[in-house]
């Protein structure tokens, strides 16, 4: 990869990068919808990744090149903007953006490309995003520590994208740490590494290679539908701040009867920290089959009272509900398409998967992909 990326660097730019970064995709084994809700989750980061050549070019621009697309761009240092019809370009743009222009006195070039797969629920965007600010902070010695970069790749997120995404993605590919799956109080951003230790078995991404249009969309009406339940409660217990604060039995006191939804929502993501929390212990007991049970149960919850599933995520998990060499699974990410995880016994696999890609196919018309994700460190220079 980093060959590849160098060559097509230096037959676009005429030169050799100055730095070569890798910024991983990233997994979740339980605690969804959760982050921006300021519980727990638990991600790591995974051995797909963006890969990213910068040099500084002396001039007062930037360019950018996607090689996946081969497209370019040139923008000047002083007129940063949202690009309409160059969307990927958006996520290392939030970034520039939020750096302050004399600290970037002089542009750069920047060349980039990609293995993980778009729309797949691994968060490829946030890996452009991470990797961009991490980039741009060693290229000009800016002094950001990773948790501020986290911070500006989420705030880049919010602006540049329109996605007003938590915290969970931007973590685990800055923070990432090799066969360890990082537990992150999303309040606090207090973190521990937990050994991810599942002997003979693996985590199994089953991609249902779809996107429904409606994922942005709903994401964000469902941060708002959380927010409406915090306010409810709030009125009659002032010191909440969000649901991470609430319990069943004040969902069930001031929201059901005023908003069904918003209770119907909350209700989950009260129930999914605490799951995860149960999970982690499960975790560190060795009961990984305790754990698996629970990601069935959220995907239950995500499926149901969370609905942000759809027909290929469902099917999947139920096709391999009842499989004894199936320990647990759920769909990952926001929702509407992209993977599921599957913890699966190795020597399972590939039966498992000559199974049911037949039979999604029959159903949807559509290919399943799959990948063995291992988890590596978060974003380095390679
Ligand atoms: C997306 C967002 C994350 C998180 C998940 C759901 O991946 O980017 O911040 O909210 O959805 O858990």
């Amino acid at each position: 990869m980093k060959e590849l990326l160098c060559t097509a660097f230096f037959e676009k730019f005429a030169e050799i990068p100055a730095l070569v970064i890798q910024a991983p995709g990233r997994i979740n084994i339980i605690g969804e919808h959760t982050d921006y809700n300021e519980g727990f989750v638990l991600p790591a980061a995974i051995d797909k990744a963006v890969y990213f050549a910068i040099s500084k070019n002396g001039t007062d621009k930037l360019n950018l090149f996607a090689i996946d697309v081969n497209e370019t761009l040139q923008i000047p240092l002083n007129n940063i903007t949202k690009q309409a019809n160059y969307t990927w370009a958006n996520y290392i743009l939030g970034i520039v953006a939020q750096l302050n222009k004399n600290r970037l006195a002089v542009g750069f070039n920047l060349a980039f490309t990609s293995n993980i797969p778009i729309g797949a629920g691994l968060s490829s965007s946030a890996a452009v995003t991470c990797g961009a600010a991490f980039a741009l902070n060693h290229l000009y010695n800016l002094n950001y520590s990773k948790v501020d970069l986290v911070v500006m790749a989420q705030k880049a997120e919010h602006m540049y994208a329109g996605v007003l995404c938590g915290v969970m993605d931007q973590f685990a590919c800055l923070m990432g740490k090799e066969n360890q799956v990082i537990q992150l109080d999303c309040r606090s951003l207090d973190f521990k590494y937990v050994p991810f230790d599942i002997d003979g078995y693996k985590i199994l991404l089953l991609n249902t290679n779809v996107k429904h249009n409606l994922a942005d969309s709903q994401y964000n009406l469902r941060r708002q539908e959380c927010e409406r339940a915090v306010q409810l409660v709030q009125k009659k217990y002032v010191n909440v701040n969000s649901l991470r604060d609430v319990t069943a039995e004040q969902l069930e006191e001031c929201v059901l009867n005023e908003d069904t939804i918003a209770y119907t929502r909350a209700l989950f993501v009260v129930n999914e920290i605490e799951r995860l929390q149960k999970g982690c212990i499960d975790l560190q007991n060795g009961d990984i089959i305790a754990l698996g049970k629970k990601m069935f149960a959220t995907h239950k919850g995500l499926s149901h009272a969370y609905a942000v599933s759809c027909a290929e995520l469902d099917f999947l998990v139920d096709k391999v509900s009842n499989n004894e060499n199936v320990i647990g699974a759920r769909m990952m990410g926001g929702g509407f398409g992209g993977c599921t995880i599957n913890l699966v016994k190795e020597t399972a696999i590939e039966a498992l998967v000559a199974d049911i890609a037949p039979k999604y196919n029959a159903k949807f018309g559509l290919a399943l992909t799959h990948y063995v994700a291992t988890i590596k460190d978060g974003v380095k220079i390679i």
